[in-house]
């Protein structure tokens, strides 16, 4: 059995169903892996619901899905570098990443460290290589003060992780539930909201260097306010304040290589990176696991599992 979620035309949760589907072939530089999990992120619920059709429109029916980890079922004919039973991190851009059985090229695939749990490994490829990108887009050198906004967030936990070991000393906006886990991560919490200048400017004064935004409504002008040279914010999400502004915007298509999954599965094996896991669905309740997301509130990852 080959399950996999597919929708057949734009719109909310509801449009998403786990059909059962054919086996697929591996072509000659592919490997089919059998999933052990699959991360979730806002950018698949905003291409289901069509609000990028004009940059990257769906042919229907669509599967879902970008990140991935799991076990090498069937090799194509010229892969030399990994065989059958491997266990492997990786990435699809075939959006069908959420089944059993995904199709993969060979060089969007990395092993997977043994103390690289298959949530953390599953959750890996979107929210690491965006945050890798943010961080090296902001260019921090030690010393520097940098503010991350949707600090615990799937992208966010990540980069403030990535600034600190750049040297950085970091603020992360975040909601109170979360400030006890950037603090334990070495990252001073600031809460969002009404006053949030000021309450930045108490711990840092003027000498804040770098921004990055992973939550957008108004982030990248408060940079600007505070200081913020334009060539030292990036934003992923204010694609429209960015252009106004002239900051930043590398993400996910900045840094999507098997070689940047690679670094962060390291740094994940050696202790020095931390995936937060906020919940686990079974594949079947994918509708609710979108939903979880959509409140924006998640600390670290949502994972699905086959
Ligand atoms: N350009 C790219 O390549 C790229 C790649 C990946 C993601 N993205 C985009 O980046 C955004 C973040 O993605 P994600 O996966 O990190 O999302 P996520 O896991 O849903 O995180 C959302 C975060 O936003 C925070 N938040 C909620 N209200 C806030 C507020 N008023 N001010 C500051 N933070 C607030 C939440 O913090 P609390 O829980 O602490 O309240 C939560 O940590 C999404 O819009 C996504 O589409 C872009």
């Amino acid at each position: 059995m080959n399950r996999a979620v597919r929708f057949e035309k734009y719109g909310d949760v509801d449009v998403l169903r786990v059909a059962d589907v054919d086996r697929p072939a591996p072509g000659a530089n592919q490997v089919l892996v059998r999933v052990k999990a699959a991360g979730i992120n806002p950018g698949e619920a905003a291409i289901r619901e069509g609000a990028m059709a004009a940059q990257w429109p769906t042919t229907f029916p669509s599967g879902q899905g970008s990140d991935l980890a799991g076990v090498i079922e069937e090799v194509g004919d010229a892969v030399k570098n990994f065989k059958v039973g491997d266990e492997i991190i990786g990435f699809t851009n075939n959006r069908a990443s959420q089944a059993d059985l995904v199709v993969v090229d060979a060089d969007h695939l990395v092993r997977r460290p043994a103390h690289v749990s298959w949530e953390q490994a599953g959750a890996l490829f979107v929210a690491g290589t965006t945050a890798y990108a943010a961080v090296r887009a902001v260019s921090l050198r030690a010393g520097d003060t940098v503010i991350v906004s949707g600090a615990a967030g799937g992208v966010g936990s990540i980069a403030v992780q990535l600034a600190k070991m750049a040297g950085a000393k970091v603020m992360g906006l975040a909601g109170a539930e979360n400030h006890a886990w950037l603090a334990d991560h070495g990252v001073i919490p600031i809460a969002y909201g009404d006053g949030v200048a000021d309450r930045i400017t108490a711990v840092a004064g003027n000498k804040i260097d770098a921004f990055i935004d992973t939550f957008g409504g108004g982030y990248v002008d408060l940079a600007l306010q505070l200081g913020v040279a334009p060539d030292r914010i990036d934003t992923i999400i204010d694609f429209a304040a960015a252009a106004k502004h002239g900051v930043k915007t590398e993400g996910n298509g900045a840094a999507a290589s098997a070689e940047v999954l690679g670094k962060l599965a390291d740094l994940i094996e050696t202790g020095r990176l931390e995936i937060p896991i906020a919940k686990v669905y079974p594949l079947a309740a994918v509708r609710e696991a979108y939903r979880d997301l959509a409140h924006r509130h998640t600390h670290g990852k949502i994972v699905l599992v086959p």
